[in-house]
């Protein structure tokens, strides 16, 4: 591949983008002003869990395509594209913070300034519609002192990477959106994808800046709308006998027009993503006077998910206070050590105002829990030692060690064994004969 790559930021979308462009033959220099991280790539260690990253990582280490720049002018210099995927946190607001945007920009365009020939910029970080071509650019041709579309050119272009198969949906995407400021810009960084994806290319969608922008954010809070919706009617079916959503997901999902994915029902989304966008995406809109009414049900229906679960174990235990409850997975999916959002948090912090006693356990969060919720809860080492004389157990992450789980394993160890489904992962035929078994959108059984 004759086209090199630089990438600022190593997050996971910054480490997913080098790697699979490195696995796939590229030349890749990596910048992030945060060393520990850095130092980790160097050693061929990822700053996050992904399964089956290490081991790409080392690989493309040990082959001489991916190395790390000690600053952003190396980076730039020595590369023909650049990729920004740095952070774009939340505010207070639930506007986006811009300022490591800004200060990478900054540096790139200092860069630029030292470099010879036509450079491409692209910004890969979630921006809300506007900020390329009003901030990025302007930035871009302050500090290098030169013209965007002559001299460098740039595109936006998003990523839809899930954390924990971030490398696998970098190599496989379902489509590649090309916001571009001009159509050299575009043609340039297509002609990167076309040799990324030589054998079978996905389909491209060509753009301009604020169109890429926006599609981020649309696709994310569509998704999120799926499973608020699919929530909705899970609490619908708890009214209704002998209904079960997996049943109606299932159905609805066979339509072609609506599709499987997204309707698993359960306690709702959490992570780096799905709240921060659905908040940005608001406060862009009010800003902008638009009241997106049905992205805020979504967020209400998130949140509300979350009330109905503790309603529905009080309705069970009546008073909380000094009852052990347990919870089984902290981390926001599994997969992943991320505790961002997690919905463990807000199930952690209304049963401990309660009054209850926690104990939780997770296959690899635990470390990042302790950061959250420091000596407030008990945590397990194993699911026995979590279950241990609790009253209630709480299914919050599907990890597939949960799965494993028998009716038995919670009757043995447990005082009361009311196990809440908040994934619905177990079979309500065998669990709801053994204990009790209260499960998010399972219809009462038929009366008489
Ligand atoms: C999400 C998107 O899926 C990616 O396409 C996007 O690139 C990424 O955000 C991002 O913007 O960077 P991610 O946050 O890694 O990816 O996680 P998902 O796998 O999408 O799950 C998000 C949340 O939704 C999890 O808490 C999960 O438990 C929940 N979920 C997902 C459900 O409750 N039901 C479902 O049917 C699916």
């Amino acid at each position: 591949m004759s086209q090199s790559v630089s990438t600022i930021g190593v997050g996971y979308v910054g480490v997913s983008t080098s790697v699979g462009f490195a696995a796939k033959g590229c030349k890749v220099l990596a910048y992030d002003k945060d060393l520990a991280k850095t130092n980790l790539l160097i050693e061929g260690l990822s700053p996050f869990y992904e399964r089956e990253l290490e081991e790409h990582l080392q690989r493309v280490r040990r082959d001489g395509f991916f190395e790390i720049a000690s600053n952003v002018e190396e980076a730039v210099k020595n590369t023909d594209i650049t990729f920004v995927t740095v952070g774009t946190p939340s505010r207070a607001d639930g506007t986006i913070n811009l300022d490591y945007i800004k200060a990478s920009t900054t540096d790139i365009g200092k860069a630029l300034v030292k470099k010879e020939g036509y450079h491409l910029v692209v910004v890969k970080s979630t921006v809300i519609p506007g900020t390329t071509v009003n901030m990025v650019k302007p930035l871009l041709e302050k500090t290098s002192n030169r013209q965007c579309g002559e001299d460098f050119g740039l595109c936006m272009n998003p990523e839809f990477l899930r954390e924990g198969s971030g490398l696998y949906d970098t190599i496989h995407p379902d489509r590649i959106v090309i916001g571009e400021y001009d159509r050299k810009s575009g043609d340039t960084l297509e002609s990167l994808y076309n040799h990324f994806h030589r054998e079978e290319k996905p389909p491209i969608v060509r753009t301009n800046l604020s169109t890429a922008e926006l599609i981020k954010y649309a696709n994310n809070a569509f998704l999120a709308t799926k499973i608020s919706y699919i929530n909705s009617i899970a609490n619908i079916c708890e009214k209704i006998p002998e209904t079960d959503i997996k049943t109606v997901a299932k159905a609805i999902g066979l339509d072609k027009r609506i599709n499987p994915k997204f309707l698993r029902a359960g306690l709702g989304y959490g992570g780096s993503c799905f709240p921060k966008d659905l908040k940005a995406l608001i406060a862009f809109s009010k800003q902008n006077n638009y009241h997106p009414s049905l992205l805020k049900a979504v967020q209400k229906v998130n949140q509300q998910q979350i009330d109905h679960v503790i309603d529905r174990i009080e309705t069970q235990l009546g008073e909380l206070t000094n009852k052990k409850i347990c919870l089984l997975g902290l981390s926001f999916k599994p997969d992943t050590d991320d505790m961002r959002e997690a919905r463990s948090i807000p199930i952690i912090n209304q049963l401990l105002a309660k009054g209850a006693r926690i104990a939780v356990y997770d296959p690899i969060a635990i470390s990042n829990a302790k950061v959250i919720f420091g000596n407030e809860v008990e945590y397990a080492s194993s699911v026995p030692e979590c279950l241990e004389n609790s009253e209630c157990c709480i299914l919050v992450t599907e990890w597939s060690e949960f799965k494993e789980l028998e009716p038995e394993d919670f009757i043995k160890k447990m005082k009361t064994p009311l196990l809440v489904d908040g994934r619905r992962i177990f079979d309500p035929e065998i669990f709801g004969q053994k204990l009790k078994y209260v499960a998010i959108g399972l219809g009462p059984p038929k009366i008489g």
